[in-house]
């Protein structure tokens, strides 16, 4: 079957690679009808994230059709429409029932203490989900079926986006009337602003430095701030009556770029120090020339804004993706009394909620969608999406492969 294949920094290709088989009784194997390119994966093909091995297939996101199941998956028959959750749950350990299903003790082959089960980050048994065909481990407890009411568009943004940007609403602990801000207009961040509306805030405030991103986030209501032309700090303090925002939301991450013009490139400029000791640090192996799998040039610019333009007592909820390592602001959260949450989507437990959500109308997820593309123009697609061109926001890749004779 075809597949993005990573090599390395700046190096993916689309290859035929072995097809998946099922292995264990608990297992679904799925005919890929769609996927997508998500930040995360920028984050590994620009080396900012790394523990990818050269010959690693890409990608967490996928709507699919079952082509065959395991005997102990009971609740799913062939030919089910399906979503696939990007982390990887086991269903029955104490994580998993208490729906931290992205701390799920059993799934991650590395052990408990190893982190999120997640496609398409190099862990054994769970390929990336860019290809025709995935294996699906634990499909009983991951899966969820899709109703002929959800198609694929929309279905695509339920496996990860959708469900991050809600997850990040709620561990933003959004109160009604409440002032938010966005940091990042990209998939998550946009629907981090629809999540924000979901759970009534009274205002949404949205940075970023690209236009075609801002003018759809000031699309959806949200009250937008290109922080290349204002100092967003500065802003978000005016416009609050000097309180800043109760909660925000960063949905930006490690590839965060400081200002390059405007006033708080000012400020920017006097922290370029200890912005290149946090890429040396935290980033030794990323790509840092020309305009192609670029790193960002700021890891811990959101962390900073963030933390600075927060109401007291405020709530700072952290979905962008970090490696560990020195880069949070402590001292002024403390001082100001912030609550603080981060973490990796537990996928499984957000999911049956908003593809009901979906069904009904009330979100439609497809107005985020920009692009559509043949799983075989891959490659020109990532390229785009990476580096930000005017309207491309989100990509959805279609295998179109033609069903296995059984
Ligand atoms: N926690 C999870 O489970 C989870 C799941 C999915 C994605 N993620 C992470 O969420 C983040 C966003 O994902 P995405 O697909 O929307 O990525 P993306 O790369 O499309 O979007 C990031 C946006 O941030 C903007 N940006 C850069 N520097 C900024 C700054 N200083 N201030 C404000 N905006 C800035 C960029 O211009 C871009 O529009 C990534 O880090 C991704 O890895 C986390
Ligand atoms: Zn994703
Ligand atoms: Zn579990």
């Amino acid at each position: 079957m075809k597949a993005v294949v990573f090599h390395g920094v700046g190096d993916i290709r689309l290859e035929t690679v072995r097809d998946p088989k099922i292995k264990d009784p608990t297992d679904a194997l799925i005919r890929i009808t769609a996927s997508a390119i998500c930040g995360t994966d920028l984050h590994f093909v620009r080396g900012t994230l790394t523990g990818l091995e050269p010959g690693a297939t890409l990608g967490h996101e996928a709507v699919g059709v079952i082509e065959e199941i395991g005997k102990d998956v009971r609740n799913f028959k062939v030919g089910d429409r399906v979503v696939v959750p990007s982390t990887i749950c086991c269903g029955y350990c104490s994580y998993c029932r208490a729906g931290y299903q992205s701390q799920c003790d059993v799934t991650n082959p590395e052990g408990p203490r190893a982190g999120t089960a997640y496609y398409g980050g190099g862990m054994q048994g769970f390929d990336g989900l860019q290809a025709e065909y995935a294996r699906i481990a634990y499909a009983a407890a991951n899966l969820v079926k899709l109703p002929d009411g959800v198609d694929d568009d929309c279905a695509i943004l339920l496996s990860d986006i959708f469900p991050t940007a809600y997850f990040g609403a709620d561990l933003a602990e959004i109160r009604p009337g409440d002032t938010v801000v966005v940091f990042g207009c990209g998939p998550v961040g946009q629907f981090a602003i629809a999540s924000a509306k979901l759970h009534d805030a009274g205002r949404v405030f949205a940075v970023d430095c690209v236009a075609s991103r801002l003018d759809m986030a000031r699309d959806q209501g949200a009250e937008a701030i290109d922080f290349n032309r204002e100092d967003p700090v500065e802003v978000l303090q005016r416009m609050t009556g000097g309180i800043g925002p109760d909660r925000a939301i960063d949905a930006v991450g490690l590839d965060a770029m400081a200002p390059s013009a405007g006033p708080a490139a000012k400020e920017a400029k006097k922290q370029r120090a200890g912005f290149q000791k946090e890429l040396k640090e935290l980033e030794p192996e990323a790509n840092r020339r020309g305009s192609q799998w670029r790193a960002g040039d700021a890891p811990s610019q959101v962390l900073q804004w963030a933390v600075q333009c927060l109401a007291k007592a405020g709530t700072l909820s952290i979905v962008g993706l970090y490696p560990e390592g020195r880069i949070f602001p402590i001292g002024q959260a403390m001082d100001k009394n912030l609550t603080v949450k981060a973490g990796n989507t537990p996928h499984r437990k957000y999911i049956p909620d908003l593809v009901d959500l979906v069904e009904t109308g009330a979100v439609d997820p497809a107005e985020i969608l920009t692009q559509t593309e043949p799983l075989t123009d891959a490659i020109e697609a990532y390229k785009a999406f990476d580096r930000r061109e005017p309207g491309w926001i989100k990509v959805e890749l279609r295998p179109e492969a033609k069903r296995k004779a059984a």
